[in-house]
């Protein structure tokens, strides 16, 4: 039996990412390593926690000697690497976080793993799976290619566009088999109601204001999760070694545009008189070093391996709303306790 790493694995793209892999390869062994720090959240996959070919493990991919002692143990066939600090608003306040888990953390599993393959590479495979915000960001026209130049802005990206690095020089002087993918901005259900959507679906639950950052024309190429789970599954089963794909959704959205979609949608099944949720729109100081626009060319991606997003916005956005509008109970758990903290700090200081 295949024995199978996934970090990060009961956070919002990871735990998506672990159900499929549960789900649709019960030949393999799936190990789920996650430190659950407050993104991190074993309600997001519940239903699959006594799958016969699945084990949690709680651990920090920042520990070495726990990495590996854990590479030594189980001895895994490949490696899908999603644990991260993810929220650029978060790293603007504490970067040092961001280079321990992102950077660091990358790097022993990276030597965990180079150590574990050596001479033995070939079936073996080390996926990372980044961010478009590497590229930094684009002006009105453009999209980001495979071949875009990193010129990251936040420390949150500036953290990613390290380990991209990282990951690619270990393939070119250690051979270490990898593949590297590039995403845009997700959505969906079990997302940390930290980022855009959630945040603004909790509050308008909440009747509480919308902080939309500067003039709200900021615009960002928007996937629905378990479109861009199907695609790391493709990657990481037929992508080509030593290879980068971007992933993107067709699909950009200046964020004022979007959230009056949401607020519409929201009227609609909170049964609130048609207007009423975009009362609470309220422009507030804008992020640091805010990246202008995100636009993903998925070319590649589509014509090597014939991936597309399969769901369209509005029926993800209809999706994500029900869920969490069905979904209160998580949306308590993980809003109480360090996430008013943060709130407060955050948006109310
Ligand atoms: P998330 O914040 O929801 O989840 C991150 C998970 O990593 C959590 O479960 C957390 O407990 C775990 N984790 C954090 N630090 C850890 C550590 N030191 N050791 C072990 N586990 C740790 O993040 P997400 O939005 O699901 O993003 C997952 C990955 O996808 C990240 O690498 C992110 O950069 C990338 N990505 C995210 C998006 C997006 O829109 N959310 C888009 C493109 C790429
Ligand atoms: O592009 C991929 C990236 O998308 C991922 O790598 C990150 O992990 C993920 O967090 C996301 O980053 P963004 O910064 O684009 O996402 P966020 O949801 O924080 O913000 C989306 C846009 O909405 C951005 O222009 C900032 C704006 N915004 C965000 C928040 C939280 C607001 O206007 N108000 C807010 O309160």
């Amino acid at each position: 039996m295949k024995k199978i790493l996934i970090t990060g694995g009961a956070g919002f793209i990871g735990s998506h990412v672990v159900r499929r892999f549960v789900q649709n390869y019960p030949n393999c062994h799936i190990f789920n390593l996650d430190a659950l720090t407050y993104a991190g959240n074993l309600e997001n996959i519940a239903d699959i926690e006594r799958a016969p070919n699945y084990t949690f493990v709680k651990g920090d991919i920042v520990d070495d000697t726990f990495i590996n002692q854990l590479f030594e143990e189980h001895q895994f066939d490949g490696v899908l690497h999603l644990a991260a600090e993810s929220h650029v608003d978060r790293s603007i306040e504490d970067p040092l976080s961001f280079v321990k888990t992102n950077v660091i953390g990358t790097m022993n599993l990276l030597n965990a793993a180079k150590n574990q393959w050596k001479g033995q590479e070939a079936g073996k495979r080390f996926y990372h799976i980044s961010t478009d915000e590497v590229y930094g960001s684009l002006g009105a026209e453009g999209l980001f290619t495979e071949t875009t130049s990193y010129d990251p802005n936040s420390p949150y990206s500036a953290s990613k566009a390290s380990s991209d690095h990282f990951v690619r020089a270990y393939g070119e002087t250690y051979g270490l088999p990898y593949v590297i993918t590039n995403c845009s901005n997700n959505y969906g259900p079990n997302h940390f109601p930290e980022k855009l959507i959630p945040l603004f679906i909790n509050n308008i639950i909440n009747n509480k204001a919308l902080p939309v950052y500067g003039d709200g024309k900021y615009t960002r190429d928007w996937l629905f999760v378990e479109d861009h789970a199907v695609a790391i599954d493709l990657v990481f089963h037929q992508g080509r070694n030593h290879e980068t794909y971007n992933i993107g959704g067709f699909n950009e959205w200046q964020n004022i545009d979007l959230v009056k979609l949401l607020c519409g949608i929201m009227d609609q099944k909170l049964g609130r008189a048609t207007g009423t949720s975009e009362k609470l729109i309220s422009y507030v100081k804008d992020r640091p070093g805010h990246d202008l626009r995100y636009a993903i060319d998925a070319s590649k991606i589509n014509k090597e391996l014939g991936w597309k997003p399969s769901v369209t916005f509005e029926q993800g956005l209809e999706r994500t709303v029900d869920w969490y509008l069905n979904n209160e109970e998580w949306l308590k758990h993980v809003t109480s306790g360090e996430y008013a903290k943060y709130y407060e700090k955050q948006y109310e200081a």
